[in-house]
């Protein structure tokens, strides 16, 4: 396995892997990795020869106010991680090579998709990430891209990206990874203290009991989804927000058309933790 810091040196790695007719897959992350991740790397592995991972926790993508500072870096774990999981070439670029040419001409805006969810919630986190994923796939190149559905709406805003840029490479979206009491395994899960820990899954439970109680008519989103959130709010939780989506313009929905499939998608605090979850259902 290479690990390697600089522009040049992923560019050589890659072209090397593509000359000699390798079909290579990219899986961008920002470490601490868990299974989640690696659910990522097996999945690279079916629809290419060679799998690359960079690490590298983009501080575009933070809030002033959010946890840059604090959010966990465990370089040396990670790489044996990456090691185990055969990964060929591992990119774990500094601030400067990412970013210390400077911004003169960079600006992005996000017109669509990025109203409600996260993009709503979190000013700037997806331009953040738009430019840090273009940044990323311009220097690596890959043939095949994976990204997690645990993220939803950054993979629905990636993929508009890429046909608008014109970046020549498939997407592959890999299901949700979850702990065994259905808590989606996430790098922030590291600062739940235990008794948070023991309560996280609950939120995941309540978008289930949402998704069977509309399947089975039983309910109106707009009321069954208040009714989770206080359920929540009463076990100590705070909501950013939860609700159904359209899964193409990720924007609310309250009249769900039965055949459709849409997106249940919640955002909490726990604590200082927050947490967010989806589950995509058909009507
Ligand atoms: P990060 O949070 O490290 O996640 C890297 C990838 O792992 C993302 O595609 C994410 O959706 C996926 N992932 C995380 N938890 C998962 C889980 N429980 N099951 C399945 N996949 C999961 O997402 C980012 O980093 C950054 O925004 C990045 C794309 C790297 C840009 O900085």
């Amino acid at each position: 396995m290479k690990v390697v810091e600089t522009i040049k040196d992923i560019r050589e790695a890659i072209k090397g892997l593509q000359l000699e007719g390798k079909k290579v897959a990219f899986v961008p992350t920002m470490g601490a990795l868990h299974g989640g991740h690696l659910s990522l790397f097996r999945l690279a592995k079916k629809h290419a020869d060679e799998v690359v991972v960079s690490i590298y926790v983009n501080p575009e993508q933070f809030g002033p106010t959010e946890d840059f500072g604090s959010y966990p870096r465990t370089l040396e774990r990670d790489l044996e991680f990456c090691e185990q999981e055969g990964i060929s070439v591992v990119f774990t670029p500094s601030d400067e090579i990412m970013y210390g040419i400077g911004k003169k001409f960079m600006s992005i805006e996000i017109e669509e998709l990025n109203a409600y969810l996260d993009g709503g919630s979190r000013p700037g986190y997806f331009q953040g990430i738009v430019l840090v994923v273009n940044k990323l796939f311009n220097i690596v190149q890959p043939n095949v891209a994976v990204f997690g559905q645990k993220d939803y709406q950054q993979f629905q805003i990636i993929n508009q990206m890429v046909k608008e840029f014109n970046h020549d490479l498939s997407l592959v979206m890999a299901p949700i990874e979850r702990a065994d009491d259905g808590l989606a395994l996430s790098s922030r899960n590291a600062y739940l203290s235990n008794e948070e820990r023991k309560k996280a899954p609950l939120m995941y439970q309540k978008m289930k009991q949402a998704v069977n109680k509309i399947q089975n008519g039983l309910l109106v989103p707009k009321f069954l989804l208040e009714e989770q959130q206080q359920e929540l709010e009463a076990k100590g939780f705070k909501n950013d927000y939860l609700n159904v989506f359209s899964m193409d313009r990720m924007a609310p929905v309250s009249q769900l058309k039965k055949g459709e499939t849409y997106l249940i998608a919640g955002a909490v605090y726990l604590g200082k933790t927050r947490l967010i979850d989806n589950i995509i259902f058909e009507c």
